[in-house]
């Protein structure tokens, strides 16, 4: 079993808006809602730490969820500071060798079949980590200055990051420790980790795992909930 680390401190600045977006509502139930219960609802996972904005006055207090445990935290500036935080308020009984699944509480369209293929990639003895990801389909452009196109890239083997990503709890912790002492800002986990020189595998994931960013994002999760 493993427990989950979600980050939900953001400010969901590109969404605009009063409400934060993991906690606008679709069907009833906020998006954060939705997340948790992806991840909860998955046999192999056994409970999740949540990171919040300080005194966020929207989170719902709660402790327990599809019966495992939900544990609240405050997040930080970055996403990173987030996770890390959240990675501080695990149980301390969670060995450091377990592996942790660290998902955006803005990716409510987590499938079961997606969880299913990432753990099955971190059950080797001496796995590293995964993550979820898809190859680039799209032709890549490089913009000049001015926005016109200065040239075509290669798309062979690039992969667009997705989550969950799982890596172990003490590697994990210590590479965004060290990527923050250092002042790197890291994007996601796999990178603090690539940073000490390993190499996470990538778990090829649905499209549909998107992250919700714009109110075109929020509507796309709403039809993908109706058609459930
Ligand atoms: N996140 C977080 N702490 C931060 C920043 C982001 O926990 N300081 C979380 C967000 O709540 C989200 C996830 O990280 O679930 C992915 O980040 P993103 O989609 O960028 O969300 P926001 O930062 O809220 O949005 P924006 O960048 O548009 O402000
Ligand atoms: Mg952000």
């Amino acid at each position: 079993m493993f427990w989950a680390i979600v980050p939900a401190a953001g400010r969901g600045a590109r969404f605009g808006g009063e409400v934060p977006k993991q906690y606008l509502e679709v069907a009833g139930r906020s998006v954060l809602a939705h997340t948790l219960d992806a991840l909860l609802s998955h046999p192999r996972v056994a409970g999740a730490v949540v990171a919040l904005s300080a005194g966020d006055p929207r989170w719902p207090g709660w402790r327990e969820l599809a019966g495992k445990p939900v544990i609240a935290c405050v997040g930080g500036a970055t996403r990173a500071e987030s996770v890390l935080a959240a990675l501080c308020a695990l149980p301390i009984d969670v060995p450091a060798e377990d592996f942790v699944l660290v998902h955006d509480a803005a990716r409510p369209n987590l499938a079961a079949a997606d969880l299913d293929s990432l753990c099955a990639a971190c059950d080797a003895p001496y796995a590293v980590g995964a993550i979820l990801a898809a190859p680039v389909r799209d032709t890549l452009k490089r913009a000049d200055a001015d926005g016109g196109i200065a040239a075509t890239e290669p798309r062979d083997r690039l992969w667009r990051a997705f989550t969950p990503q799982m890596f172990r709890r003490g590697q994990l912790t210590r590479a965004l420790a060290e990527a923050a002492a250092q002042g790197i800002e890291v994007t996601d986990e796999a990178m603090a980790i690539e940073r000490l020189g390993l190499r996470p595998v990538l778990v090829e994931g649905r499209e549909d795992n998107f992250k919700i960013t714009t109110p075109a994002d929020l509507a796309r999760f709403a039809f993908e909930v109706s058609r459930r």
